[in-house]
């Protein structure tokens, strides 16, 4: 039985996804509450990022900028502060300048209405349909990887979900499946679904509550349906950062040289680095020298470290130099090593700073 968009048999599908999901569904801090402000923030850091990942980051925003005013007020350092480690910065930095336009022009209140939230800076058609179905109750669909995986395989739609033809009709699926009386709800069961039975490998037909309506389940199709995304080719790369430490332990970050990979560091705080290819330690001797000027100079190996961002697989390759004095440039901090995480840092940042700490280096 295949639900047709205005027959009893899509009331009944909706009503089963509905029920299972009120049943089911997790106890996640974003569900506890229908402030808009709350329920942007978790969509946001769920962009691109595990739950499992984004709990704690969550928790300690939430409890530093409680609410959308706090978080206009706080200096952006500090937002990307308690963003660092989690990733695609460009989120942090996006949902802080909205957060500004919100005090200053709505009030204080996120924007019900599509175009005023389609407006604001980091916020597209996904983040817009889950805030206002989720806090606001608008009818509006969501499509993610998760909702387009489980609308794929009920009407058995084959080949690449992100291709443009096949999005679009994914997304007009969603349309017209979705329970417009509880809209924030259904969204969320599909997304559900989507991440705790109707996984990518492997999903759980015999617990769906809706097995029975899905044609790549009933056809035994799950496995094709989605088709396996083509993969990019992973990238490799090397990228060598300096710790230069000075006799009180203190050491020097920079900020944007523009002289390496600002999708790695995005424009955090970090040690001087650049990517390289076979002479790392010369490679960057000269960046030293060309870009704060460090003529003396000697510098040790350390353990190296891998990072992986998307397609890039990336190996860290940390030196150690112990100087008399660092350079005081602009665009340049010098602090304790000990106290880098005061400063808003990247992963990579953090894994070349750890390998000062290694047991083989000290
Ligand atoms: N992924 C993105 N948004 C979500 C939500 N509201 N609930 C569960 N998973 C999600």
């Amino acid at each position: 039985m295949i639900p047709h968009p205005t027959g009893r048999a899509l009331k009944t599908f909706q009503s089963r996804m509905l029920a299972w999901f009120r049943a089911h569904q997790r106890d996640l801090p974003w569900r506890r509450s229908r402030d808009p402000y709350r329920i942007w923030v978790a969509e946001v850091m769920l962009q691109q990022t595990r739950i499992a990942a984004v709990m704690p980051y969550y928790q300690r925003f939430l409890a530093r900028f409680p609410t959308v005013q706090t978080l206009a007020r706080a200096p952006e350092s500090e937002v990307l502060k308690l963003w660092s480690g989690l990733g695609y910065y460009s989120r942090a930095r996006n949902l802080h300048r909205a957060a500004k336009i919100i005090v200053a022009s709505h009030d204080g209140q996120f924007p019900r209405r599509l175009e005023a939230a389609l407006a604001l800076p980091g916020i597209g058609t996904y983040t817009t349909a889950a805030v206002l179905s989720i806090a606001y109750d608008v009818p509006l669909a969501v499509l993610d990887g998760n909702v387009a995986r489980v609308l794929a395989r009920i009407k058995a739609i084959r080949g690449d979900l992100r291709h443009p033809k096949n999005w679009r009709a994914l997304s007009a699926v969603a349309q017209t499946f979705l329970a417009s009386q509880a809209p924030g709800d259904w969204n969320q069961s599909l997304m559900e679904l989507g991440e705790v039975i109707c996984t990518p490998q492997s999903p759980c037909c015999a617990e769906c509550p809706v097995a029975r309506h899905c044609r790549a389940c009933v056809q035994g199709l799950t496995d094709e349906i989605p088709a396996p995304r083509r993969k990019r080719a992973p990238v490799h790369m090397k990228i060598a950062a300096a710790i230069l430490r000075d006799p009180r332990g203190r050491t020097l970050l920079v900020q944007d040289p523009g002289a390496h990979d600002t999708v790695l560091f995005s424009r955090m705080w970090q040690f001087p680095a650049l990517e390289v290819t076979r002479l790392a330690k010369a490679e960057l001797e000269a960046h030293l020298r060309k870009t704060l000027a460090i003529t003396e100079i000697s510098l040790e190996a350390l353990p190296t470290a891998r990072h992986g961002v998307t397609f890039r697989n990336i190996t860290l390759l940390p030196f150690l130099a112990n100087v008399g004095e660092l350079p005081k440039l602009p665009r340049t901090r010098i602090l304790p090593l000990k106290n880098l995480s005061k400063l808003p840092i990247s992963s990579a940042t953090r894994k070349i700073a750890a390998a000062v700490a290694h047991p083989m280096t000290r």
